[in-house]
């Protein structure tokens, strides 16, 4: 119930589904998304698309005449996941010859024409940068030619485009402010796959975000994939500041203005964002974040290791200690923020002596919360080109296994550490595990679970902790009130 980060293992091969909402006149789309929140947000761009040109969405792929699967390539398995799953909808397709098969997002800019010509396993190619497309490569697709388009982008962000909002729970939506990313960390494969960072005119998400407010969204999760380096500025691939014209540099907007403008829309909206780099994690945006309380106090903000050598191998353009100085300016400015974090196992050349840095900097930090994974090498990256992937894959996972347990402990002492005291919780929904009980999360995103009373989804409710286990916080509710 945690809400994931950028490719949080844990969604990724749970599809979401897209259900009917009974619009369009023409084909059936049935649409599953792998992979990080970016995905989900796209898929809801993709459904805009084809509801305005006469498609409607299905939650039933039986009745389905089109499938479109918006696939994740950050590590190994998660593409695998996918690729079994085209074999399955080839074997449907034998019963269904007419049904179209559509791969969307990484795997599709990764591999190219691989499924269609080599593997045979799709009928539709499409990359993140090129969904306007759509509606004209199924076209083509029906009169027996390929559709595929690839191309990526410096300018494409989606602005003008109205997200279906239909895979959320009615409480939550995402908007995405920023698409690819420059970092080029040596491990990763997503400026590949989703290309130059750009950032999307501000006026257009401000409206977004007024139109979700008056729909009744009670929190917007902001998106990006390096989203504090956000920079509007016209237009166009990401400069920095300093490279702006006088012009540019006038009409300028920055993540803090963003999101202060944001916070301002209503008190009673709250909002969150990811993820950050904890090089363009600057004190303004801190301010800004300490300012309003509807801005939630909680920060993912992902170290990868706690070693400077590891992490200058990876190119993440910061050392242990500046890394730990960004975490001393957070506490300084909003002592109840809480943080998260990702962080890589073996990654190239990763000593023992390096791993044991890794742990000491979780022990140092007592993150709340982490997602943690082993490296897994992806084709063309830096690291792929430039470094041996010679950690032992058991060695890996002892890594990884270490690091989990720690994890594990820490996040069970930081909800101890809330036991007794009062928090604000947004209601989301019925627990799984009681239907008498429900479950919301406070501003520092940790999920409670109380009795339900007469509340409903959307309503904000004060909570005492009672009881917790490393995921949850058990509670009884102290006072219903409106947010202030
Ligand atoms: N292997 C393992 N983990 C990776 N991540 C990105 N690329 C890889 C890779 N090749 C992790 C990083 C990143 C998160 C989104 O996924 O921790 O922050
Ligand atoms: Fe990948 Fe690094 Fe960009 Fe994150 S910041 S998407 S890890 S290149």
């Amino acid at each position: 119930m945690h809400t994931v980060s950028q490719h949080d293992e844990s969604i990724q091969g749970k599809p979401t589904v897209l259900p009917s909402t009974g619009m369009g006149i023409g084909k059936k789309v049935y649409i599953e998304s792998y992979g990080c929140q970016m995905n989900f947000s796209d898929s809801e761009i993709v459904a805009s698309i084809l509801h305005n040109n006469g498609c409607q969405t299905t939650a039933d792929l039986q009745e389905a005449d089109v499938i479109f699967v918006n696939t994740c390539s950050v590590r190994e398995n998660a593409e695998l996941r996918v690729r079994q799953r085209f074999t399955e909808f080839k074997s449907l397709k034998k019963h269904k010859p007419h049904l179209i098969v559509g791969v969307l997002g990484c795997m599709a800019e990764r591999l190219k024409d691989k499924f269609l010509e080599e593997e045979k396993l799709v009928d539709l190619v499409v990359g993140p940068d090129s969904y306007r497309k759509l509606p004209d490569l199924l076209m083509s697709v029906e009169d027996g030619k390929k559709g595929i388009e690839v191309l990526l982008s410096l300018e494409e962000t989606y602005a003008d485009i109205s997200p279906v909002r239909l895979s959320g729970n009615g409480i939550t939506a995402f908007i995405s402010i920023t698409r690819g990313c420059d970092n080029m960390c040596t491990f990763c494969v997503v400026p590949f796959t989703r290309g130059r960072e750009r950032s999307r005119n501000p006026e257009t998400i401000i409206e977004e975000a007024k139109d979700l407010y008056q729909q009744g969204y009670k929190e917007i999760m902001l998106l990006g994939q390096n989203i504090n380096s956000y920079l509007w500025y016209g237009g166009g691939p990401k400069k920095e500041f300093k490279h702006l014209s006088e012009e540019e540099k006038t009409q300028s907007v920055n993540f803090a203005s963003l999101l202060n403008r944001v916070a301002m829309i209503s008190p009673q909206m709250r909002i969150r964002y990811t993820t950050s780099n904890p090089q363009d994690m600057t004190d303004e945006v801190l301010e800004i974040m300490a300012s309003h309380p509807n801005i939630c106090r909680y920060i993912h903000l992902p170290v990868q290791s706690g070693n400077t050598n590891v992490l200058q191998r990876m190119n993440r353009g910061y050392s242990r200690e500046a890394y730990l100085n960004r975490i001393a300016a957070i506490r300084r400015y909003m002592p109840d923020c809480a943080i998260s974090t990702d962080i890589i196992s073996g990654f190239c050349g990763e000593t023992e002596e390096e791993h044991a840095d890794t742990i000491s900097l979780m022990r140092q930090v007592g993150f709340d919360y982490a997602y943690m994974f082993k490296y897994s090498e992806r084709p063309n990256t830096m690291a792929q080109r430039k470094f041996a992937d010679d950690v032992l894959e058991d060695v890996k996972g002892r890594r990884l296994q270490q690091i989990i347990d720690l994890q594990n402990k820490l996040s069970l002492e930081s909800n101890q550490r809330d036991i007794g005291k009062t928090f604000e919780v947004l209601v989301e929904g019925v627990s799984k595990k009681d239907e008498n009980e429900l479950y919301g999360r406070n501003s520092q995103n940790k999920v409670f679970v109380f009795p339900k009373q007469n509340l409903i989804p959307g309503d904000y409710v004060w909570v005492k902790a009672l009881d917790c286990t490393s995921a949850t916080i058990k509670g009884e509710i102290v006072n219903v009130e409106a947010h202030v």
